[in-house]
């Protein structure tokens, strides 16, 4: 997509037009964590800010003895040093006498399913299980596959893992057999860790039914640990299947039995997949020593968390956002948190109200969907609780209308509480384009300023910097310690996607705007990546998954505006021997989206077309269809090589958006 369809196709006028202003809070500012001079102290000195950091926010078995090393397109940070992720997540705190300290309260989606774990428990239950791993063969550099809902065993498997130096990939519990067997395969993961079920709105997710169908292809695989969540009959495989509380039955719980691997500050840590703009999703490197210092201190000034504070992150632990501000960024600054299993509107749409309410949550860190999802219910869920605990809100994932952020802060943060919009990738592992509450003037819509010694430009097509007002692609000018370290044995692939558009410069593939102020505006994807709900979704995965269904011919994905989920995915279709779409053959092809990669990804609307736009050289016009998807005025269709399967296609999209959206 060039930048000028990516301006035209987002709300980025309705951005500007807003143009409130809120500066920041005096009472707020004199008891934040972040003070002003972090960006001067960042700039003047970038190595000794992440030093100081990486000293003040992490414990180190032996110190490190350089702060970067930085050959293009690859950073090491903190050379020489080693440490543990699990013994800064929670061993630390223990012995620092915090063991009581709440770790995580935990909400099934049940009502009245709760349990309450101190990090004296974490610790207890993250050592049974490492010691359960060891039993399994698993040890320093074994590849673990996890694939759970969102229960406490979830981040108990990630910190066992990092107990023992095993590095680790979750897949989110909502992708398809098809989708972990890729990840299982390509990471070779000698260990899948998954559970019973699930728990969706009232209903049960099989996990491990969907983990039996991947296990059947993926050879790497000699053993299945189940935990047991809600008791249903799974098929256990003898030799290969065990159940997550036999395997601990006879271990210790003893720290000692199980000391935490020192790790190199460079060893790798997870691996986590996302869409990129080809079918085969990238795996994204993480590695220890820099991530957990770029997660830990974002999180700390970011969300200005407070000793007492209770921290909820309403994200799914299987996404970035999960990993880095539920699991390592809060554990690390020993923070309370919420984990909540089910969807927001379950068994009502107060749920969360009733969370926030229950827990004292001070801190929400949420989608704008989610948001968008909540007005549309209206005010008067929040209003049946009282959510005066809530002192900081933020948001990620996509960009948030004005309307959107304003609601939030006046429905949720009582007017009262500053809104942090985050801007970051699974790729940047931390959040690189934020407000600093208490020093930062919030503009609705707008992510504002790079995080201290961040450094970020809105570049041209020519690589120019745009003057204020500009659209253009954002680009990173500097290494950040949590950037990932490479596309899991595939360097070309990873020079290629994120380097090479602007040679030496860190291309995100996003669009964005400053303003006069210099701040950020991001305006969303600028490639064949869509948005949906803040979930990334390739659209050639897409496209893939619909064209390996036998009577498909020929697809072409593109997303659409949508007004709570940010943009919906559209599917244009080509059947074979010229037969004509129908209302089952559309079920039908979500379902095998479905099926294909998870059932987020399967079209909202689908529309059946005996020809796609092409060019002369034949390729797919897709621009095109996003114009038609979004109902806007076409634009140049001379190149295309039968300008009259335009207007058809126009015909149907014009039906199709009259017809209003499915699913
Ligand atoms: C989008 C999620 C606008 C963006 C942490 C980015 C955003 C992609 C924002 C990364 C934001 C994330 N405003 N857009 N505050 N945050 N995005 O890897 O397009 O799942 O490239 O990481 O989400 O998605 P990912």
């Amino acid at each position: 997509m060039s930048i000028e369809d990516a301006a035209a196709g987002h709300a980025i006028e309705t951005l500007f037009q807003e143009g409130r202003r809120y500066p920041p809070d005096p009472g707020f500012a004199a008891q934040a964590n972040a003070r002003p001079e972090l960006y001067e102290r960042a700039e003047r000195d970038f190595e000794g800010f992440w030093r100081d950091e990486a000293l003040q926010r992490v414990t180190w078995f032996r110190p490190f003895d350089r702060v970067l090393e930085w050959e293009l397109p690859y950073a090491r940070w903190y050379l020489g040093g080693t440490l543990n992720v699990c013994y800064n997540c929670v061993d630390r705190h223990v012995e620092a006498g915090r063991g009581n300290r709440v770790a995580y309260y935990w909400e099934g989606e049940p009502v009245g399913e709760r349990r309450v774990i101190t990090f004296a428990d974490l610790q207890r239950e993250v050592v049974r299980f490492a010691n359960g791993l060891k039993k399994l063969g698993v040890k320093k550099g074994t590849p673990v596959g996890i694939y759970m809902g969102m229960v406490p065993e979830l981040p108990i498997a990630m910190l066992a893992c990092t107990r023992l130096g095993a590095p680790h990939t979750v897949v989110f519990g909502g992708f398809s057999a098809d989708s972990l067997v890729g990840r299982l395969n390509d990471m070779e993961c000698e260990v899948l860790i998954t559970q019973d079920e699930g728990q969706r709105r009232g209903r049960p997710v099989p996990l491990k039914r969907t983990s039996d169908e991947a296990l059947a292809q993926s050879p790497s695989v000699r053993h299945c640990v189940v935990f047991r969540r809600t008791g249903a009959d799974v098929p256990m495989q003898e030799g290969r299947d065990v159940y997550w509380h036999d395997l601990l039955a006879d271990v210790s719980d003893d720290p000692a039995s199980c000391p935490c691997e020192a790790m190199d500050s460079e060893d790798l840590l997870y691996l986590l997949y996302s869409s990129g703009t080809t079918a085969k999703p990238k795996a994204i490197v993480h590695t220890t020593g820099g991530y957990l210092v770029g997660v830990a201190s974002t999180h700390y000034y970011i969300f200005d968390v407070k000793p007492d504070s209770i921290y909820w992150c309403a994200a799914d632990i299987g996404w970035v956002t999960g990993h880095s501000y539920i699991v390592y960024g809060p554990l690390c600054n020993g923070t309370t948190g919420v984990i909540y299993e089910g969807t927001p509107d379950y068994p009502d749409k107060d749920r969360w109200w009733d969370i926030v309410e229950r827990y004292k949550v001070d801190i929400l860190y949420t989608s704008p969907t989610a948001i968008r999802s909540c007005m549309k219910w209206g005010p008067e869920y929040p209003r049946r609780h009282d959510l005066s605990s809530l002192r900081l809100l933020g948001t990620v994932g996509e960009p948030i209308n004005p309307e959107a952020w304003i609601w939030y802060r006046e429905h949720i943060g009582g007017n009262r509480t500053p809104v942090v919009d985050t801007w970051w990738q699974t790729e940047t592992g931390m959040i690189m384009i934020t407000p600093l509450p208490g020093i930062t003037t919030l503009k609705p819509g707008s992510a504002t300023k790079p995080f201290p010694g961040v450094e970020a430009a809105v570049l041209n097509d020519r690589g120019e910097e745009v003057g204020p007002g500009g659209a253009g692609y954002l680009v990173l000018r500097r290494p950040w310690p949590a950037m990932l370290r490479g596309l899991f044995k595939d360097d070309e692939r990873y020079r290629q996607t994120y380097w090479s558009r602007f040679p030496g410069l860190y291309f995100a593939g996003d669009g964005a705007r400053v303003d006069e102020d210099g701040d950020f505006w991001l305006m969303g994807r600028v490639d064949d990546v869509m948005n949906v709900s803040g979930h990334r979704i390739s659209t050639i995965e897409v496209e893939s998954a619909l064209v390996d269904h036998p009577r498909v011919a020929e697809a072409a994905v593109c997303g659409r505006k949508d007004e709570v989920t940010g943009q919906a995915i559209v599917a244009f279709v080509t059947l074979k021997g010229g037969e004509e779409g129908s209302p089952e053959m559309l079920a039908e092809l979500r379902e095998h989206v479905g099926r294909k990669i998870g059932r987020f990804a399967a079209p909202a609307n689908i529309v059946f077309t005996p020809e796609l736009p092409k060019t002369r050289s034949g390729k797919i016009m897709r621009r095109l269809l996003r114009d038609i998807s979004d109902n806007r005025e076409l634009g140049d269709t001379t190149t295309l090589a039968d300008p009259t399967v335009v207007e058809e296609i126009a015909r149907r999209g014009k039906e199709l958006a009259a017809a209003g959206e499915e699913g």
